[in-house]
């Protein structure tokens, strides 16, 4: 099988489990603290991913910056921007002036998302080795539904939402025999709010 980036995959929820309100907005369901700590680590990847719902609904940066908005490292240690989906990037959006962008990757790489294996595969090829994805829902599902995710990122606020806008959507598990089951290797603290962080059960486990 091709190498694979590592990949991370980070949400923001509420208690009950919510990535967004009924009307598609997110920003901010964490708090500050939170957000600094993501910045963090956007910063150590070599990508940050984000599939065109995202993009279309909340116009990202997918930049490393402070909480005063400066870049956290260097244009060149930016991590590349990637946009999964058919849908075109609109013209205004500000991934486009991603400081990461120029000789190497003129524009965001994008991936069709049919074959996200065949995909992310192809990323390290071009020096891709590990790969932050901030969503949403969809793609998140459809990484964990096709066993690719090295790592889960889940910042839980003390809040509520209700509703539709799950985090995480169908992963084909009909029933109990299917759980797809997760080890704690970490839980933090960050201002109001908890980071946890998960990987794939080892199959002894399972
Ligand atoms: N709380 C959080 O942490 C968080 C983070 C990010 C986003 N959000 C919220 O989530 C909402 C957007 O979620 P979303 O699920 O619509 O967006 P998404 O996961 O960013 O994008 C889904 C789109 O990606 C494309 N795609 C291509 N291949 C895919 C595949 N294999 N699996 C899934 N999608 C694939 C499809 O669009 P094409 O038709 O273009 O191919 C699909 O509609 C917004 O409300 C946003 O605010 C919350």
């Amino acid at each position: 099988m091709a190498e694979l980036p590592k990949i991370t995959v980070k949400w923001a929820q509420t208690l009950d489990g919510r990535a967004a309100a009924a009307d598609g907005s997110s920003q901010w369901i964490t708090g500050p603290a939170a957000r600094v700590d993501v910045h963090e680590r956007r910063a150590a990847a070599d990508a940050i991913l984000v599939g065109t719902g995202t993009l279309l609904a909340d116009d990202p940066s997918l930049t490393a910056r402070t909480p005063s908005g400066e870049l956290l490292v260097p244009a060149a240690g930016q991590p590349v921007p990637i946009v999964v989906g058919s849908r075109p990037i609109p013209a205004a959006s500000r991934v486009l002036a991603h400081p990461a962008l120029g000789e190497r990757f003129p524009a965001p790489l994008r991936l069709a998302g049919a074959d996200l294996a065949a995909d992310l595969a192809e990323l390290t090829a071009l020096g891709i080795h590990s790969v932050f994805v901030e969503g949403g829902p969809g793609i998140a599902s459809s990484l964990l539904r096709a066993g690719l995710v090295d790592e889960l990122l889940v910042y839980i606020a003390p809040a509520l939402l209700g509703g539709p806008r799950l985090a995480v959507g169908d992963l084909g598990i009909a029933s109990m025999a299917g759980i797809h089951r997760l080890e704690f290797t970490r839980t933090e603290q960050l201002g109001q709010d908890l980071l946890i962080i998960a990987t794939p059960a080892k199959k002894e486990t399972r």
